[in-house]
């Protein structure tokens, strides 16, 4: 017997059926992210009437499987061009409203799709809307750096930790990387941080991500909240 979802989670759920509704049109180019709630998206999209009209463009195996079982049409990898629009999660999003995003792998295609689309809507429940980024950042870096980059993230005021897996097995990515994920005790200005780290060769992508078009924030009374931020 299934229980009924938690208000927080019907407060995704909700967002979701809204951000659908509003955002997708038929004959559109439409990216997805990835993640538990961008799962809970798919499950919606899979409602739309003209769902065959509309090409899905997927950032992990995981939504593209999900997405697979409701029966959305997939564009092949790599031969998209422009995106109507992208649906993601995050995983921090600050008072200004740049995001830690990476917490499932996909960061560095997430960051492909999102600087490739028209409109980027972010839906994500209250507890990741903070003052301040705080979390670790994911780095996802070539391995043949490791040992390099271990160093000079230190170097920088970092404190990398590889991530890995059950039974210490280091996390690989779908694009055959490692993940660095790397705390900062003050990372100033994001857009700067990520450039400074990006610039460090080896270093292939950052979990900063900056302002997208929309927020949704799926309150734990059931509520939601559309955010409009002033770019
Ligand atoms: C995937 O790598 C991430 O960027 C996700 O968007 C992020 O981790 C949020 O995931 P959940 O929706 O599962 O919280």
């Amino acid at each position: 017997m299934s229980s009924a979802p938690s208000l927080i989670k019907s407060a995704l759920i909700d967002s979701a059926k809204d951000a659908v509704k509003r955002f997708v049109t038929a004959n559109q180019v439409v990216g997805l992210g990835s993640g538990s709630t961008m799962t809970i998206l798919v499950r919606e999209l899979a409602n739309l009437p003209y769902k065959r009209s509309v090409e899905f463009v997927t950032t992990s195996l995981q939504i593209k499987i999900e997405a697979e079982k409701v029966g959305l049409k997939i564009a092949d990898e790599g031969s998209f061009v422009d995106i109507d629009v992208v649906f993601d999660g995050a995983d921090q999003i600050d008072s200004d409203f740049n995001m830690i995003k990476g917490g499932g792998g996909a960061l560095l295609r997430e960051k492909v799709l999102i600087s490739a689309a028209n409109k980027v809507v972010i839906l994500a429940d209250d507890t990741k809307f903070v003052k301040r980024l705080t979390q670790p950042v994911p780095i996802e870096i070539h391995k043949f750096a490791r040992s390099f980059l271990l160093k000079r993230l230190k170097e920088i005021g970092g404190s990398p930790k590889l991530r890995t897996i059950d039974k210490g097995y280091p996390y690989v990515t779908e694009n055959g990387n490692i993940v660095l994920d790397t705390s900062f005790n003050s990372i100033g200005n994001v857009r700067d941080k990520e450039i400074e780290l990006k610039s460090i060769p080896g270093v292939l992508e950052i979990g900063f991500f900056t302002k997208a078009n929309i927020y949704y924030k799926a309150k734990n009374d059931g509520s939601f909240e559309i955010i409009q931020p002033n770019r």
